[in-house]
């Protein structure tokens, strides 16, 4: 069937959540009102959209919501493709809602159901959103700028306990299987040694950095260290053996290990901090909320012009719309050129 005008489009969040994804609401809804197009909120994810869970947003509904974290639809990590039957249900709810086409906000997992869902004929387009930054064919997603603004005070905050007691403080940061946070907060903090999983790390080696940083005079040490390191030739070290609806495994507990075996080894007194969620909550920072708000109304002409199937993303400073199955295809790791600054200042 040739769509004729777009007239009724949804918008939902799904994933983890991260600051700047009220600003991208605000942002989607802000432009089609101003083409005279009608904006169903999905609650919760591809959740509501399995349950029929909506509410119209209009310029009332996303007054004030700028600056404030999380999302006013709420999240799920809810795969439609997992239990049977549901999506079904859900492509019967996008006709019953008559949405001519969905806007999903979020990271691999969501922008992975939206692609498979292109595939199958639903009228989609991604927005990229997640602290992690691991999401290929954009530069940066929003909520990576503030996460890292997070872990960098958090580091900050450190560096002064940790040398008013001589000690080795080791901070477990989040970003699941790649290193983005923890190398840019490392960088910006700067911490003595940063561990990341795209490096598997060498203990013995991280011990020596340590004892000789000691030796010369610095009586105090951060380690930062990404939820996802692994020590070489062993596995990741897991929160619990479940598994999310995706199927990941629950990273988390790194930190601790890695501040008692230091402690061991070294001798020196370590203590552990894990930022865990703290990096995902509160105000999206100004360059968050710029990219957030640019992203959305990049979303909306997308739509009104009918390119689906494409994720908006950041090129340089430009925005661009790539193939949302280019964006989901691989994750985006740190790179070699970027580790090997953060290494110069090991120790
Ligand atoms: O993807 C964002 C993220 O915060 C990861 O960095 C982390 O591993 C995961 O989500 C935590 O998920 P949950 O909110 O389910 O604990």
């Amino acid at each position: 069937m040739k769509l004729k005008k777009i007239r009724r489009i949804g918008v939902l969040t799904g994933g983890g959540d991260c600051p700047g994804l009220n600003p991208t609401i605000r942002a989607i809804t802000r432009k089609a009102l101003k083409e005279k197009v009608t904006v169903i909120g999905i609650k919760n994810g591809w959740k509501g959209l399995i349950k029929r869970n909506t509410a119209i947003l209009d310029r009332q509904a996303v007054s004030g919501i700028l600056p404030k974290g999380g999302t006013i639809l709420g999240t799920s990590r809810t795969n439609p493709y997992k239990q049977e039957g549901d999506l079904a249900k859900l492509k019967k709810n996008i006709r019953a809602l008559r949405l001519d086409m969905l806007i999903a906000i979020g990271g691999e997992d969501t922008l992975g159901v939206a692609s498979k869902l292109y595939k199958e004929g639903v009228n989609v387009i991604g927005v990229p959103k997640t602290i992690d930054n691991d999401l290929s064919c954009t530069d940066f997603t929003f909520g990576f700028d503030t996460a890292v603004n997070i872990a960098t005070e958090a580091i900050d905050r450190l560096h002064t306990t940790a040398e008013s007691h001589h000690r080795i403080m080791v901070v477990e940061i989040m970003g699941r299987h790649a290193g983005w946070i923890t190398t840019y907060a490392g960088i910006a903090g700067g911490a003595d040694i940063i561990l990341i999983p795209e490096v598997p790390f060498d203990f013995n080696e991280v011990c020596e950095i340590i004892k000789k940083r000691h030796k010369t005079g610095r009586d105090f040490s951060i380690v930062v260290v990404a939820e996802g390191a692994k020590f070489k030739n062993e596995k990741f070290i897991l929160k619990t053996e479940k598994k999310d609806a995706f199927g990941h495994v629950i990273l988390g507990g790194i930190g601790q290990t890695l501040a008692a075996e230091i402690e061991k080894k070294t001798g020196f007194e370590t203590r552990v901090t894990v930022l865990g969620h703290i990096q995902r909550g509160g105000t999206p920072s100004a360059f968050d909320r710029v990219l957030a708000t640019r992203f959305g109304i990049k979303a909306v002409e997308l739509a009104l012009e009918k390119d689906f199937g494409k994720m908006v993303a950041l090129k340089g400073n430009k925005i661009v719309s790539v193939p949302l199955k280019a964006a989901v295809g691989k994750l985006k790791t740190v790179n070699k050129e970027l580790y090997d600054i953060a290494k110069i200042f090991f120790g």
